[in-house]
Parts: C-alpha cells; structure tokens; sequence
C-alpha cells in the first residue's frame, strides 16, 4: 500500500513535513520533532500504511512513542538508514521477481590457495608463523544465531563442546586465546632480544639495518570481540561473568549487538507491522554479514587499528576444532599476505556445502567466493563445462574446497573497504512466494547478509585466497538436533551434532597424539541418538598444554606413550611432559604455571569413565546430555595435581 500524496499540514513550523496520512496528520501534535522526521522518511518510502489504524491522539499515545521507538533503532543499525533498507529491498525483491540470476555475467574457475598436509613441513613451518603472528591478530566470534536447528534452549556457546571436562565452547575459546596469546608473547620475546633500533634515538643506517621490531612492545593482549544478538546477549554477557571471563581481562572481550531488520510484506519493500501489535514492525535476524557493519560502525576496528592489529580472524560459535586450525591458515595468510583467507575443507564433487570458487565478470572484475553447492554445478555446466562439479582424478576430490566459513581478513585493506561501504556487505532476499506469479509472500520477508560475501565488493586487485585443512583437524561444528543429524547421517551426510562434534575432539586429539609418535588405540564404534560413530580414546587437553603439533611433539615423547581404547586423558597445565606412560583406564594431571611435570614409567589401570547412553526425550537428563544421547560415568580415576611451582616426576 502506498502513501497518500503529500499535504504538509498547516498549523505545524514549517520542518519539511509531508505528514499527509490522516491517522497520522492527527496525531502530529503529540510527536517530538525527532518522530515527526522518522514519519517524514517512512512516508516518502511509501509507509503510509503503518499509521493507517492509528487511533486519535489521546488514544495509545505510549504505544505510538515506542512505535518510532522502534523505527529510531531500525533506522540508526542499519547502514545508510531506513531509507537504504528500503531502497535495497525494491531492488533486490524486483530481481527475485524478475528471476535474475545473481552470477549472471560470471565464469567459474579454480581458484588458488594453500592445501596442507598435516604434519608435513610447510604445515609445521605454517603453524609458527601463526604463532607469530597471532601477536597481531584479533579474534571475532560470530555467535548471534538462534541455533533453532539444535533445538537447544540455551545459548549455543554455553554448551560443553565435551563432558569430560565440560569445557564449554566460549571457555575453549578464550582460553585458546590467551594461550596463543602466551605463546605469541613468548616468540616475540625472543624476537625482540638483541638490538632494538628505535626511530629518532639510533643512527638510520641501523635502523634500516634492524628492521624487524623498531620499538620495544611488551607483551600484547589479544583483543576479543563477540557478536550477540537479543537472542543471545544478555546470557553471554551472564556466561563470561559468571566464570570471570574464563580468566581473559574484562577490557579484552568486546560485546557487540546486531539488531533485527524489518520484515517485508510485498515487492513493493512495505513494512510489516506485527499483527498482533499495530506498533511494532515485525523483526527477523539480518544475518552474521552485519559483524562488519558492527565492526565498522563500534570503533573497534579503528581501535585496533591503532593498537597494530594486522589479522581479524572470524569464527562460529560451535566448532571446537577451530582453534587447531587457527595457527596454520594464520601463517597462511601473513606467509601469501591474503586480504581475505577462507578456511576450507576436502569437499567431495556435488557435496552440500559451499565451494569456494573463482568467478570472473564480463567486465574483467574477478572474486573469489563462496558459491553454494546447488548453484555451482549448474553455474559450471553452462560455462563449458557440461560435467559440472566433478572430482579431481588425481586427488579425488573437487577442485572447488568446502567453506566452513571461518576467515582470516587483512586489517589493512579491510579498513580501508568498510571505509567505502560502512560494512555492508551484498544482501538477498528469499521470499517464499504464494504462487507462480510471485506477486505476493507466504509470510513476511527480509533482507539478509552473510559473512563470507565480504569479498563480492572487494575490487579485482585483491588478494583472495583460501586454506584447506582436514576436516577432522579444523571443522566439527555442532548444528543439528538428534532427529535430523541422525536422518542427514542416514543420507551419507555429516550429522553436525553434539554427538559427532564430540567425538570429532577426541579423533582429532588421538590423531595428533599418533602423529607424534604415540600409540594410541583404534576407535570403538559406538551409537548414541541414533548416530553410529567412532569413539576414540577420550583424550582433551586445555589449550596451555598443546596449541600446534610442534607443542605436542615436544611434550610426548613418542612410542613410550601408550593409551588404550577406552581411555580417558585430561591434561591441564602447561608443562606437562610425557615421557613414559601406559594409559587404560582415566587419568587426570593438572599443574599450575611454574609447575614441570614429567610423567616417566607410570603404568595407569583401573576402572576408568564411561560413557553412558541417555534418550534424546528422557526429560529427566540435562538437555545438554541429552542432545547428546549419553552421560559420563566416572568409575576409578587416578588425579594428580600440582599447585606449587617446582619440578617434578610422576612415576607410579
Ligand atoms: P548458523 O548457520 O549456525 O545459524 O550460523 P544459526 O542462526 O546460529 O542457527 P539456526 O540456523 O537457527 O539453527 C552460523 C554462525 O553465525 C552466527 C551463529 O551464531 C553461528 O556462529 N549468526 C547467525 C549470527 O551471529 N547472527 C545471525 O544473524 C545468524
């Protein structure tokens, strides 16, 4: 419905009003001038409708307050305004109408990055230049999604990402945080020893002589931003003060809020008013595309700017492999200076997720993006390409990698892009249309954003690229409900669970103790919420203990640690060494800062933890045990702890 032309009423100063809906002219008296523009914008876009059923003044004069309220917050958190919003949804509902093809005009090929190999040489040489590097990076959590397909209640990052030591996924990632932080401190140290040329007090030739450090820094903090919601803030807020910030400083997290979007009733871009509440405009999530809005629009990025920052690596609130493979894409990026580094997966030909792909414009312009699986094949099959997607002969897998949208983005260059867009990043619209003639909506649409479309404005000078890692070091993310992981599963897809997001730590973990040498028992298959899958030993260590292979190859000392298949390893300090030990049953070993411990000849039996299978609807369980399907029996353990500083050896 659109406005009725505009007659400026006359009784009113004159401030450019075109206030002409009659509900509206009625009530002009009782709105602040603040209001009276909001209506001025809303009814030269064609919002005339939003007052048509306003009552006299007099009449829910509050309700009509909190109306623009509202329409102030909707107006201010989106970039450009109001207006744009509106301006933005004609023109992208008229292309979904019209049927345009997004990547009209666009040629896929294979784009370039970096596959490693785990445990090879440049994976290792990759992993120290992260650690280096993470001097200089800030971390940014996307975590304001509902998580409605986990169907847990409470926030996704409140979850443990294991039972064992019931970690969650936020304590997991602080604390990988600061121990990255620890040890990019560490190498800084030692990079700083020597010579420090400092600019205006040492000759020049010096200076260009010793280029690598010009002033002393001291130890760097890594700031930590976390992107919330209304669904999920004020309980982010509780988690990180309810455990004092998980041991990070206050001043080092920041918090900051994306807001919903309005919802849109027709093509014509009219707001959507609530139908139970004539004075609040119906709402949806915009998408984690607004973390860089956010980011823009907080200061932040100017802030780390200033501090040095070079890095922003953004991840998801529920993958508890991502801090493994932080180290390696980090060192990627600052070894081939990408801009933006996606982290990649193996992704087999026609698989369900994204693929990251090279497209190249008619007009010469060129990207690397994320391209969704059922629109690459097809894509490729028109552009001379009649197979489609298939694998690689020689590696057996698909020449476009799998996104798990985690990226790694130059500050720099990104600065200087969100300069030009305030971060808004290319939108859609997905409209559920009634019929053929999508003239009209199911129910109310919106305009949405994603992270990883950052790139699609970037200009063809920039340098993409992407990083692909095993799946099982650096992607478990936690999605799904027991009931469809179990049916995605029984389709011969990842299930994305709680079940298999656990399971997927202690592989991993078995798997990089294996690769230092150590022996380490085959899995267990094992079924629980209707999900077979393989249980490996239940080894978790706290990221002080282990953050890189090279951590973990100089605190095991190969074949002489020997772990059975139904173990259970905590390690929670860091400086524990194991030089000798036979693990079948649990074990336990914390140690303060300062302690070194060495473990050499302990022989560990006993009756060990087990895992005990609960029903995804047995109310009487923690729905955070019962999403997935087991509980931890803890039988016989044996604890050792270490609170003093000191050496020390563990031998019985
Ligand atoms: P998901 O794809 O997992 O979506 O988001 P979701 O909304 O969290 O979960 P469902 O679809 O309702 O089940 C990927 C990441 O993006 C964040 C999520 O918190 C998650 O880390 N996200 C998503 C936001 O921060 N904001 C959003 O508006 C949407």
């Amino acid at each position: 419905m659109m406005a009725a032309p505009a007659v400026l009423r006359t009784d009113q100063p004159a401030r450019g009003d075109d206030l002409s809906t009659p509900a509206l002219r009625a009530n002009l008296g009782i709105l602040a001038d603040w209001e009276a523009e909001l209506a001025r914008i809303l009814l030269s876009e064609g919002q005339g409708h939003l007052f048509e059923n306003w009552p006299p003044p007099l009449n829910a004069d509050a309700d009509k307050h909190r109306f623009f309220k509202q329409v102030q917050k909707l107006d201010a958190s989106y970039p450009g305004g109001l207006r744009a919003y509106i301006s933005n949804a004609r023109k992208l509902l008229q292309e979904s109408r019209d049927g345009v093809n997004p990547f009209d005009g666009w040629t896929p090929s294979v784009p370039s990055g970096e596959v490693l190999t785990y445990g090879n040489t440049a994976f290792s040489r990759y992993e120290a230049e992260g650690v280096r590097q993470a001097n200089d990076a800030a971390f940014v959590l996307v975590a304001g999604g509902l998580g409605e397909r986990l169907g847990y209640s409470g926030i996704k990052v409140a979850l443990p990402s294991n039972i064992v030591t019931d970690a969650s996924f936020l304590q997991t990632y602080v604390e990988s945080i600061l121990a990255l932080q620890d040890a990019s401190n560490a190498v800084a140290e030692d990079r700083d020893d020597g010579c420090q040329c400092l600019p205006g007090v040492c000759p020049p030739q010096w200076t260009s002589f010793f280029p690598a450090r010009t002033v002393p820094s001291g130890p760097r903090r890594i700031p930590f931003a976390i992107m919330t919601s209304d669904d999920t803030h004020a309980r982010t807020q509780k988690l990180l003060e309810e455990h004092a910030y998980f041991g990070m400083d206050k001043d080092q997290i920041t918090l900051i809020k994306q807001e919903k979007v309005a919802c849109l009733a027709d093509n014509s871009a009219s707001l959507a008013l609530d139908p139970d509440d004539k004075f609040r405009i119906l709402t949806k999530p915009h998408g984690h595309g607004d973390v860089h809005s956010l980011l823009y629009s907080s200061g932040l990025l100017k802030d780390w700017q200033a501090k040095g920052v070079k890095w922003i690596l953004f991840f998801q609130d529920t993958n508890g492999l991502i801090f493994k493979a932080v180290p390696s894409s980090l060192g990627v990026s600052a070894t081939r200076s990408y801009d933006v580094n996606s982290l990649a997966v193996p992704r087999k030909a026609k698989e369900a997720i994204g693929g990251i792909t090279r497209l190249t414009h008619k007009d010469g312009r060129k990207i690397v993006i994320n391209v969704e699986y059922n629109q690459l094949d097809p894509m490729l099959r028109s552009s001379g390409y009649p197979d489609g997607d298939v694998n690689d002969p020689s590696t057996g897998f698909s020449p476009y990698p799998g996104n798990i949208n985690q990226l790694v983005i130059k500050l720099e260059s990104y600065v200087k892009e969100l300069s030009k867009t305030r971060g808004l990043v290319p939108e859609f619209v997905n409209p559920k249309y009634k019929d053929s003639s999508r003239t009209s909506f199911k129910s109310p649409t919106r305009l949405e954003s994603l992270m990883q479309d950052y790139p699609k404005s970037l200009s063809p000078s920039a340098d993409i690229g992407f990083t692909v890692l095993d799946v099982w070091l650096g992607y478990a993310p936690v999605k799904n409900n027991p009931e469809d992981a179990a049916a995605k599963l029984a389709a011969g897809t990842p299930p994305h669970s709680a079940t298999s997001g656990e399971a997927a730590l202690y592989r991993a973990n078995c798997l990089i103790l294996r690769a230092a040498g150590a022996k380490v028992a085959d899995p267990r298959t094992v079924r629980y919420n209707d999900q077979e899958t393989e249980m490996w030993p239940r080894v978790v260590w706290s990221p002080k203990w282990a953050l890189t292979l090279a951590d973990v190859k100089a605190k095991v000392r190969g074949a002489s640690v020997e772990i059975a298949q139904d173990a259970v390893l905590i390690l929670d300090g860091p400086e524990i060494y194991l030089e000798a030990m036979k693990l079948d049953g649990a074990l336990v070993i914390r140690s303060k800062e300062g302690a070194k411990v060495r473990v050499a000849g302990l022989d560990v039996r006993n009756k060990g933890w087990t895992f005990q299978s609960i029903g995804w609807q047995d109310r009487r369980e923690p729905e955070e045990l019962r999403v997935r399907g087991y509980k931890l029996v803890k039988r016989e353990q044996k604890e050792i702890e270490f609170d003093k500083p000191g050496e020390f050896v563990v031998s019985h």
